[in-house]
């Protein structure tokens, strides 16, 4: 099959709480890429788990399983596209819920058999990044540094290609989006904590409130890449438990400032010593607005540096960046060790 040809590909996306089906035309080689979404679908877990404050794998499992044909039905009508007209299907094998990931893997393994068309194995993480492909057409200038932030995980990825990538950082204890949860819990919000911390802060900011007390902006001096989020959280339920009179908006206000303020310094550093030529920032955190409105002001400081972040729609798990990413794995062309398994800890490679 000629590569510069048309290619439909379906994305499969089952590591967490989210059942995610999307349609994907992409067209290009690893040098300019284009991505044009035709029809996605999604079935969000996330009120079943919220009842016991987290994801909880076993219930995640059967809903992907009860959920996935259906979304698949719906994202196919969608399109317009017979499935026939598909031409690779791939699925994330992780990291993420071993339970959940399987679902989609047996799942995406026996259409794949029906139709007699490829499973490409795609890791979440890099689906991630890729995610700022749907909304860019044409050419990304590497070196591209790559600051992930999700519920998981918390990376600096230096990419010198689609091919060759490396790890430079990562957090040393829990993900920024975790420390967004875990405070939201504290403060009694529901899950996921990250959206209501945000909207808290934002009223906090419109009406000037500000906490009487700064927490601590974890690691901002120190040489490497790596993040630690668990001391501010530990800064928060100390401050929490220690006064009697708590001021919500005030408090996320502060532990979002602190959380901003944390990761520009780390990007920046990163910045400075890589020197890319484009920036992206991937993971369901990347939808909250001051961290949004925080790094796109980074282009004063760097004026020829390419931010790239995704669309809101795009910042959280989905299957399109799943067909993105897998479709990159396509291309790369080269055996690759990657297994259709799940793997929950999987590594980007
Ligand atoms: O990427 P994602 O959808 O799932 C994982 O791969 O983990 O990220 C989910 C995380 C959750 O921790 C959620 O609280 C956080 O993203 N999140 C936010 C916002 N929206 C989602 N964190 C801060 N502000 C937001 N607006
Ligand atoms: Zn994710």
């Amino acid at each position: 099959m000629c590569r510069m040809t048309l290619m439909i590909i379906l994305g499969i996306e089952t590591s967490c709480d989210e059942t995610a089906v999307s349609i994907v035309e992409a067209k290009g080689d690893l040098k300019s890429l284009s991505f044009r979404v035709l029809g996605s679908a999604m079935h969000s877990q996330v009120k079943m788990h919220a009842e016991y404050g987290g994801v909880v794998p076993n219930l995640a499992k059967r809903e992907h399983q009860k959920n996935l044909p259906l979304v698949l039905e719906q994202a196919i009508k969608e399109a317009g596209v017979d499935l026939s007209k598909i031409n690779i299907i791939t699925v994330t094998i992780g990291p993420g819920l071993e339970p959940a990931l399987w679902v989609g893997i047996n799942f995406a393994e026996e259409l794949g058999k029906k139709l007699g068309v490829p499973v490409i194995p795609a890791n979440h993480m890099e689906g991630h990044i890729a995610s700022v492909l749907l909304n860019k057409t044409g050419v990304v200038s590497f070196p591209v540094l790559a600051l992930l932030i999700s519920g998981g995980h918390t990376e600096l990825i230096f990419l010198k290609s689609w091919v060759e990538k490396e790890r430079i950082g990562e957090t040393q204890d829990d993900a920024v989006g975790e420390a967004f949860d875990k405070v939201a819990r504290m403060l009694g919000l529901p899950y996921p904590g990250g959206p209501e911390i945000s909207r808290l802060a934002e009223q906090a900011r419109e009406q000037d409130i500000h906490l009487e007390k700064k927490f601590p902006r974890p690691m901002i001096h120190s040489e490497d890449f790596n993040f630690s989020f668990s001391g501010l959280k530990t800064a928060v339920l100390y401050y929490l438990r220690d006064k009697k009179e708590i001021n919500k908006m005030a408090v996320a206000r502060e532990f979002e400032d602190a959380v901003v303020k944390t990761l520009i310094t780390k990007a920046r550093k990163a910045i400075d010593e890589y020197s890319p030529k484009t920036l992206i920032i991937g993971g369901g955190v990347i939808a909250n607005k001051a961290l949004r409105e925080n790094f796109l002001k980074l282009k004063e400081n760097y004026p020829d540096l390419e931010i790239l972040i995704p669309e809101k729609f795009l910042t959280t798990d989905n299957a399109t960046m799943i067909a993105a990413s897998g479709y990159i794995e396509y291309l790369r062309n080269q055996k690759s060790d990657r297994e259709l398994k799940a793997q929950g800890n999987l590594d980007i490679s």
